[in-house]
């Protein structure tokens, strides 16, 4: 039999296995992405390299004996609130974000609340020293909290001190990353030892019913680091975002095992650590300017949660040949598109204008329901008219420059009533209910309706400019 190659040149960003070194990934097309790394097949203990014969298994139907699945509440509400209802023991999530988005604050602050009622939490870190957690948890008012705490990053050890003593109910590892063991000779962070570590963790929390909450690194795309496998072997994958410049943080889950995906959780950076944010669109609109011109508040939801945010826009005459678009929180494509709508169905042009859209609190909306808005704050900065303060608006806007309907525009009108908005701007079709309200909804069918003023509640722009 031909010997096995003992070494690999391993795609860090796709997984793909190679046995000569290329500058580019024949698989996934990125460049640079391939390590020298040892075959896993040939490190002597994974059992790998050699097949055995195998047992027959008993199958069993779908309506047999179920384990109901006993979560434990986290303390944080935002928290429980992402993971659908709390943490399942012997789960494994993975927490990816932007360095200093606050990560390791969050884990932290969870450690010290289980620990506080009474379970039992260990900390690894291996990326700082036990004494600057020991400080950030002094800065949270943390400092008498009895989590067990190690700077550690070598998997055996790990291993052996899970393996001591009583089992922990939450293990953290900050981060999976900074991981290596001993059995592969590849660089801690390559993709052959943070499968190998995350596989070791995953199996010790099945076994014995810890929960595990991996730190992972995120790539410069925003993507958590090391191939998509990391992912698929967690049972929860959640993202922490926010824009530094910003305070508030957004907890999404992408995969939940044990819940549904599309929750969100809100919290704000202060001085004292993470606080929870059981109202965000108070947050949001909190240092809103609603005399200028070039504002509109869109009603979002996010999950199942309404979240109002403010939209702002800034269109002034352009000194170059080709105008500049820019979008923060916005897609920029979207953008354009907006633009060509306006242009070809209501005839206000942009042409010779530089156009800005920002989305306010550092947030990034997805959202096609939010085009409506985004018409209205650029028709306003374009005319020089704000808006009415009280307005609100919702819709997605077609190519043909109809206004579609937007999904849970129940939870939408609430929310704006629930803030003291007056009317809301909003597609024709769709039911809604909001029985005995104050609030006027202004339905249209078409974008035209508020360029013409009839739903904005202003004047005609003041000039078509390329005329
Ligand atoms: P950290 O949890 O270290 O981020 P990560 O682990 O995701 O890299 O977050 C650190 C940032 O949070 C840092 O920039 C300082 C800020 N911070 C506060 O504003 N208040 C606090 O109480 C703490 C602990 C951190
Ligand atoms: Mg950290």
């Amino acid at each position: 039999m031909a010997k096995a190659a003992k070494q690999s040149y391993v795609c860090q960003s796709c997984g793909a296995a190679f046995s000569r070194w290329a500058g580019k990934c024949a698989s996934c097309n990125e460049w640079n992405s391939l390590v020298e790394e040892q075959n896993v097949a040939a490190v002597p203990g994974t059992g790998l390299a050699k097949s055995t014969k195998g047992r027959v298994i008993k199958l069993e139907g779908l309506n047999g004996d179920m384990s109901k699945t006993p979560r434990f509440t986290t303390g944080l509400v935002e928290l429980d609130r992402v993971t659908g209802g709390g943490i399942v023991p012997g789960c494994a999530m993975l927490i990816g974000g932007e360095p200093g988005i606050g990560k390791s604050t969050l884990l932290l602050q969870l450690a010290a609340s289980l620990a506080n009622a009474g379970r039992r939490a260990i900390y690894f870190t291996g990326e700082e020293a036990v004494a600057q957690v020991r400080l950030r948890a002094e800065r949270l008012g943390l400092r008498d909290a009895p989590v067990e705490l190690a700077a550690e990053t070598n998997l055996s050890n790990i291993m052996a001190t899970l393996g001591d003593g009583k089992p922990p109910d939450l293990v953290v590892i900050d981060s999976i990353q900074t991981l290596w063991a001993d059995a592969l000779e590849a660089a801690p962070g390559t993709v052959s030892q943070v499968r190998g570590a995350t596989q070791a963790l995953i199996r010790y929390a099945k076994n014995s019913g810890c929960a595990l909450l991996l730190v992972g690194h995120v790539t410069k795309d925003g993507n958590i680091a090391g191939p998509k496998v990391i992912e698929h072997m967690v049972d929860t994958v959640l993202y922490f975002e926010g824009d530094r410049g910003h305070p508030f943080r957004i907890l999404r889950s992408v995969k939940n095992r044990f819940g549904a995906t599309d929750e969100i959780g809100v919290f704000e950076m202060v001085h004292t650590g993470l606080r929870e944010v059981a109202n965000p669109s108070e947050l949001f609109l909190g240092e809103r300017d609603s005399k200028s011109p070039g504002t509109a508040v869109f009603a979002g939801v996010e999950g199942t949660r309404p979240l109002l945010v403010e939209i702002q826009a800034l269109v002034a005459p352009s000194a170059l040949g080709t105008p500049r678009r820019a979008v923060v929180g916005w897609d920029s494509n979207r953008l354009s598109m907006l633009l060509a709508v306006l242009d070809a169905r209501c005839g206000v042009a942009f042409g010779q204008h530089d156009v800005y859209l920002n989305v306010a609190g550092g947030l990034k909306i997805t959202e096609p329901a939010a085009d409506l808005a985004a018409c209205a704050a650029l028709l306003s900065s374009f005319s020089g008219n704000a808006l009415p303060a009280e307005h609100v608006y919702f819709g997605e806007v077609s190519l043909s420059g109809a206004v579609r309907p937007a999904g849970h525009m129940a939870t939408r009108l609430k929310e704006a009533q629930k803030l003291g908005f007056k009317q809301i701007v909003m597609p024709a079709a769709g039911e809604t209910e909001l029985g005995r309200s104050k609030v006027k909804l202004t339905r249209i069918t078409h974008l035209k309706y508020l360029v013409s003023g009839q739903a904005a509640g202003r004047a005609k722009p003041k000039a078509k400019a390329g005329k």
